[in-house]
C-alpha cells in the first residue's frame, strides 16, 4: 500500500471553519429516466486541492465530474465554483477544464500545435502563446518533443501533452477523469508524482476520478469515497485507511481483516468485542456509541498483525491474540504475505516486511503460530 505523498504541514482548509470552498456541491442528485447514478451528494473542495472521487464502475463519478464541468444538468440541487452557482452557466463560461478519459490528440498536429489549439481559438496574441506553450510544455518536460506527432510518442508522453493542453488554458478548476487509465503499472507511479509536483507549483484545483484506490492514496489530499452514486466518506488518504467508517470503506481500500462480534463492554476508553470468528476477545483502544450486544465488525489491517511460535506478552490476557496455522506464504521482495487459518476456519491475511535479507523465513508453511495486535489496531465498524 502506498503511503500519502503530501507534505504533512500542508495547510487543510477543511479543517478550517472559515475557509470558503472553491467548489460547493449541494445536495446534488442526477436521474437517468428512474435510474439514481448521484444520489444527494454534498461536498465542499477547496482552492488548491487535488480532490480524488474515488468509487468502483458505475458509482457515479464521472457523471457528478461532468455536473462540474456543465456537460449534465443536476436533477436536484446546485453546484457553486467560486461563489457563483453554476445553473444554467454552459461549460465554456466555467472557470473549468476537463481533461478526458480518453485524451484524443489533433493525430496531424505536433505536441506544440497540439497545446496551441485551444489558445488560437481563444485569440490569444502570438507571441503570448508562444511563450505559454513553451512554459507548459517544459513543465511536463516534453520540451525536446514539441515538433513531435502524437503518433510518434509513448503513451505517458501523450498523456502529458493533454494535461499541458488542459493546463495551458490557465484553469482554476481542473478535472481529470482516470487520467492515468491508459498507462503502465511503472509510468503510473511515475505519473502519479509529476502530476502532485505541477498541480503544487501552479495551485489549480484538481479533481480527479479514478477507480484505483493507490492512485487515490498516493496524490490527494483529499478522498470521497463513492457507492452507488452517494459518497460513502471523504476524508484524507490517512483518515480513510486507519478510520474507515464502514466495511465498504474499510474493504475498498487496501486489504483488511474483518471480524464480526458483539460488543460485551463498553466503556468511553475501550471497547470489547466477543467474537467467535476470530477465536479471542477483541479490546479496541477507543469507545464506540454501540449498545451492549450489538453486532459489529473489527477490522485490522494485515500490517497490524504479528506472528509468532512463542505465545506474546499480550498472550496472558487472551485479548487480541489468537492462533492459526500458516496456509500461504506469498513472498513479494519488500514483504511477504501469509495466509493463517485460525481453528474456527476464518482465513486471516498478514503482512510483513522483509528488513533483514534472510533464506530462511522464521515462520514457514503448515507452522502453529500466535497472532496478535495492538488496542490500537482495530476499528470497530456497525455498518
Ligand atoms: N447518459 C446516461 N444515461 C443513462 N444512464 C447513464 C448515463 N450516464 C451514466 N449512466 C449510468 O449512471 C451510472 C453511473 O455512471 P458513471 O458516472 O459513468 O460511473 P463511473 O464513472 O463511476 O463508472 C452507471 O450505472 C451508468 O450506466
Ligand atoms: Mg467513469
Amino acid at each position: 500500500m502506498a503511503q500519502p505523498i503530501r507534505k504533512p504541514t500542508r495547510l487543510e482548509p477543511w479543517q478550517d471553519p472559515d475557509a470558503v470552498p472553491y467548489v460547493r456541491i449541494d445536495k446534488v442528485t442526477k436521474r437517468f429516466g428512474d435510474f439514481v447514478a448521484v444520489d444527494d451528494v454534498s461536498l465542499n473542495i477547496y482552492r488548491g486541492e487535488f480532490f480524488a472521487l474515488l468509487g468502483g464502475s458505475g458509482s457515479g463519478k464521472t457523471t457528478l465530474l461532468r455536473m462540474l464541468a456543465g456537460f449534465e444538468t443536476p436533477s436536484e440541487g446546485r453546484i457553486f465554483i467560486d461563489g457563483v452557482d453554476m445553473s444554467g452557466i454552459p461549460p465554456y463560461e466555467r472557470p473549468v477544464n476537463m481533461m478526458f478519459q480518453s485524451y484524443a490528440l489533433f493525430p496531424h498536429m505536433s505536441v506544440e500545435q497540439n497545446v496551441a489549439f485551444g489558445l488560437k481559438q481563444d485569440g490569444v496574441p502570438r507571441a503570448e502563446i508562444r511563450e505559454r506553450v513553451a512554459e507548459m510544455l517544459d513543465m511536463v518536460q516534453l520540451g525536446r518533443f514539441a515538433k513531435r506527432r502524437p503518433h510518434q510518442l509513448s503513451g505517458g508522453q501523450r498523456q502529458r501533452v493533454a494535461l499541458a493542453r488542459s493546463l495551458v488554458k490557465r484553469p482554476k478548476l481542473l478535472l481529470l477523469d482516470e487520467p492515468l487509465g491508459a498507462l503502465d503499472r511503472r509510468l503510473r507511479e511515475r505519473t502519479q508524482f509529476e502530476l502532485v509536483n505541477i498541480q503544487e507549483k501552479l495551485g489549480v484545483t484538481f479533481v480527479v476520478v479514478t477507480h484505483d484506490q493507490e492512485e487515490a492514496m498516493t496524490m490527494s489530499t483529499r478522498i470521497a469515497v463513492m457507492n452507488q452514486g452517494y459518497i460513502q466518506q471523504v476524508g484524507t488518504p490517512s483518515e480513510i485507511y486507519e478510520y474507515p467508517n464502514s466495511k465498504f470503506v474499510a474493504e475498498f481500500i487496501g486489504s483488511v481483516n474483518m471480524f464480526e462480534g458483539r460488543v460485551v463492554e463498553d466503556e468511553p476508553d475501550h471497547v470489547l468485542v466477543r467474537s467467535e470468528e476470530a477465536g479471542c476477545d477483541l479490546y479496541i483502544n477507543h469507545g464506540v456509541p454501540a449498545p451492549l450486544g450489538t453486532q459489529v465488525w473489527v477490522a485490522v489491517r494485515p500490517e497490524k498483525i504479528a506472528l509468532s511460535k512463542e505465545p506474546p506478552p499480550a498472550a496472558a490476557d487472551g485479548r487480541n491474540v489468537t492462533r492459526g496455522v500458516v496456509r500461504e506464504i506469498a513472498y513479494l521482495g519488500d514483504m511477504s504475505i501469509y495466509l493463517v487459518e485460525l481453528a474456527g476456519g476464518k482465513t486471516v491475511r498478514v503482512t510483513m516486511p522483509n528488513v533483514t535479507r534472510r533464506t530462511e523465513l522464521p515462520v514457514t508453511w503448515e507452522d502453529e503460530v500466535y497472532l496478535s495486535w495492538r488496542p490500537f489496531a482495530g476499528v470497530v465498524l456497525n455498518q
